[in-house]
């Protein structure tokens, strides 16, 4: 291992990321564990050069209070308790310390050496993958996405054609998006790639389905069953890899934290499907795994993408999808991007997209009156994606997007801008 590592043991806090976040910004990798690690798991991790017990405001968990078992404390490590963690060791805290302290832990009193970086994360999580797959093959979703392109990455580096990615092509992509991920995987990086073109199956389903709901279940549903059924066509296939970051964990909620949302990668795989997971970016943070996915040699369109959702442009064809308006929301969309790139606003907008609402509206073409989609244009700014603000474009800028989609786009007659914050109107439009 090239990395030396402090250990950061969950005991309750809510603060557990900030000091990861803390101890890797002085260039020593760091990690979250459980609080009832094992003492064999934890020697396991073998580069720990000390521990940080981090209790918090849920230290006590079904009414007792939590610890970490008595052996931890036998494993020779330097200890560090914050807040009230019940601790039999020489630094104690009641809160966070400061940074120097932090600091004087670390290095003078673990002796942890400042060698985290991404060439070195790497080199791990390739020892780490190899050691644990052995020769056996592994079964991947490459959707395209950030998460799932840099595991792509970094797995194949790891095991080569023993990598084995699914892309599944619901119909519902971006313009040229499908075809990326087959020249980026398949043609340059050389992946055992299989392209599964599923569009028409998905466009059958969702016909006449008006219901967002009713949309996204169709399009989750069915991404599993083409997915297995892929999987089930392969023999001798133990593992399958994971985009899961650490937000992810989080989220879904560790041992002491409560669930925020749920968080399905592969969206709740059936049963039968026994698969040992792999997940070497389950400790990072999003940013770091872009910065992972850019040491890989990714291209930058891929890991400065910005968020799409699942179920991609289906929640954006409102209503139920047609195919002629899905084509024109899919143009449409291809032109903001081309805009947004060309006036720079893609490195300073958080995200940007079209929308086509299921209803015609009145114009004028070659003197007539005529029936046309209307394109409406959303893009915001956010932290979280839990408030966000309109971002302010300029109007000519605007102006030149409306002229190149009606231009473009003949089923289009109107553009408008989208001006509501969330709250009260969400980012997506369904
Ligand atoms: P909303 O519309 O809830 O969106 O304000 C917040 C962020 O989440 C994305 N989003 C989704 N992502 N599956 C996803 O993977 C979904 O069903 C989904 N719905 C919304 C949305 O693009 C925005 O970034």
């Amino acid at each position: 291992m090239k990395q030396d590592m402090i250990v950061i043991l969950d005991l309750g806090s809510t603060e557990n990321t900030v000091i990861a976040r803390q101890i890797r910004d002085m260039g020593v990798y760091s990690e979250i564990h459980p609080h009832d690690i094992t003492a064999e798991e934890l020697k396991a991790l073998e580069n720990v050069k000390g521990i940080i017990l981090n209790g918090g405001e849920n230290r006590v968990v079904d009414g007792v209070e939590i610890d970490v078992l008595p052996e931890i404390y036998q494993c020779g490590y330097p200890v560090m308790a914050i807040d009230h963690a019940p601790a039999k060791c020489e630094q104690k805290y009641d809160s966070i310390p400061d940074e120097e302290t932090i600091k004087s832990f670390i290095f003078d009193t673990c002796k942890a050496e400042a060698n985290w970086n991404m060439k070195n994360f790497i080199e791990d999580q390739i020892e780490i993958v190899r050691r644990q797959v052995g020769d056996k093959k592994v079964l991947l979703a490459l959707s395209g996405g950030v998460d799932s392109s840099v595991v792509a990455a970094l797995l194949l580096k790891a095991i080569g054609n023993q990598l084995v990615c699914v892309h599944v092509n619901h119909g519902l992509m971006r313009k040229n998006e499908s075809e990326s991920v087959v020249e980026v995987f398949r043609n340059q990086l050389n992946a055992n790639l299989i392209y599964v073109d599923a569009t028409e199956r998905f466009l059958t389903k969702l016909e006449n389905v008006a219901d967002p709901e009713q949309k996204r279940k169709i399009i989750g549903g069915e991404f599993i069953r083409v997915f297995e059924e892929e999987a089930r066509k392969l023999e001798g296939i133990d593992f399958l890899g994971q985009g899961t970051i650490y937000p992810d964990i989080i989220e879904s909620g560790t041992k002491t934290a409560k669930c925020v949302k749920s968080h399905h990668n592969v969206g709740g795989l059936p049963e039968d499907l026994q698969f040992e997971l792999v997940e070497p970016l389950a400790q990072l943070f999003k940013d770091e795994v872009r910065a992972c996915g850019v040491e890989l040699g990714l291209p930058a369109e891929m890991v400065y993408r910005q968020p799409f959702p699942g179920p991609g442009l289906g929640v954006r064809c409102l209503g139920a999808i047609t195919r002629d308006r899905l084509e024109a929301l899919r143009e449409a969309d291809a032109i903001l991007r081309e805009e947004f790139a060309k006036a720079g606003l893609d490195k300073q907008v958080w995200q940007y997209f079209t929308v086509v609402p299921d209803f015609k509206a009145v114009g004028v073409r070659d003197n007539a009156r005529s029936m046309g989609y209307m394109v409406v244009i959303r893009a915001v700014n956010t932290i979280d994606a839990m408030t966000a603000s309109i971002a302010r474009i300029d109007y000519d800028i605007l102006e030149k997007i409306a002229d190149r989609i009606t231009a473009e786009v003949p089923s289009v007659n109107r553009v408008t801008y989208e001006i509501t914050k969330k709250p009260v109107a969400t980012i997506e439009f369904e």
